[in-house]
């Protein structure tokens, strides 16, 4: 998604008149509410200190928005320069009680100097972060799209969603990890309940969701929060503990079936197209029926019904887990080294590893120019290109190095090649 516009039509009185209707439909609500949170976006004077005041009241938060490339009404907004953060952070800090967190731009070199700037300036927490500057897109005639006018003329926008995720998830675990404990407010492609855990195991507090409502509606918010009930209840069941969240491990599978091991059936392997394909699905079929004529001597087998014996952990619990994991590139282990391994029953044998590897690895897979099976060599340096290529999930997975790796560089150093 892409955002170009304005901060608001509305006039302070306007807006005087939205904080009147908020507050009395607040209140109404507050028995079942812990409290809202205002978001709030404004220039770097002081008017709209007045309309913060004005929908002060003890049950609110406030989330200031800094946005650093907006010029409003002839003002340029700071939020690229920690020291205008501070002086900001602060006026809000003396004009209200209650709690307001600075919302941060990711179009920043360094986003912790900014989050650090907003703590010291006294905002209770950051809001990490706002939308990532973009050119959304061009026709093929070069016109932009969006286009305003006749001329046709565009300007960046504010990207949003499932694409900044992951620019999102770093500045949140940055933050975090440089000032435990602040809490931060994360938003930035959180998109369902999966992806709102990320964010608070990256150390978020809170999670904020805007273009995932754009793109259904308000109900996405209740799917998340049972989506993110069942993780945690997941935990708490160990039976299921290599399950990836609620995905079960995946199966030996040709398009979703399962499949025997061929080569454990007829002493070879088979590939899965034309011809090859025909055998196999004779062979998978009597394997089937034989199965199915060994299991119907056996009782029926029951259900699982597992009983958690773990406590069912809450979401404060869950909360920075992943920052043990991440650090910098110097903490990574250049010993621990791992190859690529096929698994040939899922293997669809399209060749797209061969050719990643051949044109952008290194050289290390071997693909059969009769049956196109893939066969990873020696030479494989675990970069997991092919595995992020690969169209069938966990057909490609990498696994430790059972031998001594020695990189092949072509011809010797000394040999000068003629050409
Ligand atoms: C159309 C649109 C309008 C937005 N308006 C505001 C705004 O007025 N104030 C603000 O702080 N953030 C605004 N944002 C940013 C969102 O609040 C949110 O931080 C950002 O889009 C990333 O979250 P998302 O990926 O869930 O959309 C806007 C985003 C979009 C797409
Ligand atoms: S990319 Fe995956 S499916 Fe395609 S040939 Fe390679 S291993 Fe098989
Ligand atoms: S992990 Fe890298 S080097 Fe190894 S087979 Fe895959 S693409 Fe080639």
């Amino acid at each position: 998604m892409d955002g170009i516009k304005e901060i608001t039509d509305m006039s302070l009185e306007e807006l005087h008149v939205v904080a009147r209707d908020w507050s009395k439909c607040y209140s109404d609500k507050r028995a079942n509410s812990d409290g809202f949170i205002l978001f709030f976006c404004g220039g770097i004077d002081r008017e709209w200190l007045f309309v913060i005041l004005n929908f002060s009241s003890k049950e609110m938060s406030i989330q200031k928005s800094f946005d650093p490339v907006k010029i409003i009404a002839g003002r340029l907004f700071g939020g690229q320069d920690p020291e205008l953060v501070r002086n900001i952070c602060r006026w809000v800090r003396q004009a209200v009680q209650i709690p307001f967190f600075a919302k941060l731009t990711p179009n920043v070199t360094n986003i912790v100097n900014i989050a650090r700037a907003s703590q010291e300036g006294g905002a209770d927490g950051v809001t990490a972060t706002n939308t990532v500057s973009g050119l959304m897109g061009l026709k093929a005639d070069g016109t932009p799209w969006p286009a305003v006018g006749l001329r046709k003329k565009t300007t960046y926008g504010g990207v949003s969603g499932n694409a900044i995720r992951p620019i999102a998830l770093r500045a949140v675990s940055e933050i975090a990890r440089a000032l435990p404990g602040f809490p931060i407010l994360a938003t930035g492609g959180i998109d369902s309940a999966e992806s709102g855990l990320q964010f608070l195991h990256s150390g978020a507090t809170v999670l904020q969701v805007c273009s995932a409502i754009h793109n259904q509606d308000y109900t996405v918010i209740e799917d998340y929060c049972t989506g993110l009930k069942a993780f945690l209840y997941l935990e708490s069941l160990e039976e299921l503990q290599d399950w990836e969240g609620q995905s079960p491990p995946s199966i030996q599978h040709q398009k979703g079936k399962p499949v025997p091991k061929i080569a454990e059936l007829i002493g070879k392997k088979l590939p899965s197209f034309g011809p090859y394909l025909e055998q196999r699905k004779k062979i998978i079929t009597e394997s089937k029926l034989k199965l199915k004529e060994q299991s119907s001597l056996l009782s029926q087998l029951e259900r699982n019904c597992f009983v958690p014996k773990k406590p069912i952990p809450a979401v404060k619990d869950v909360i920075g887990k992943a920052l043990q994991y991440i650090g910098t590139y110097g903490e990574l282990s250049n010993t621990e080294q791992v190859v690529a391994v096929i698994d040939e029953e899922m293997c669809i044998n399209c060749g797209k590893c061969y050719m990643t590897c051949n044109d952008s690895g290194y050289q290390a897979i071997q693909f059969d120019p009769e049956t196109h099976l893939p066969t990873v060599t020696d030479s494989c340096t675990g970069c997991t290109l092919c595995l992020s290529i690969c169209p069938i999930i966990d057909c490609i997975r990498m696994v430790s190095r059972t031998t001594p790796y020695e990189a092949k560089r072509g011809l010797p150093l000394a040999v000068i090649p003629v050409c």
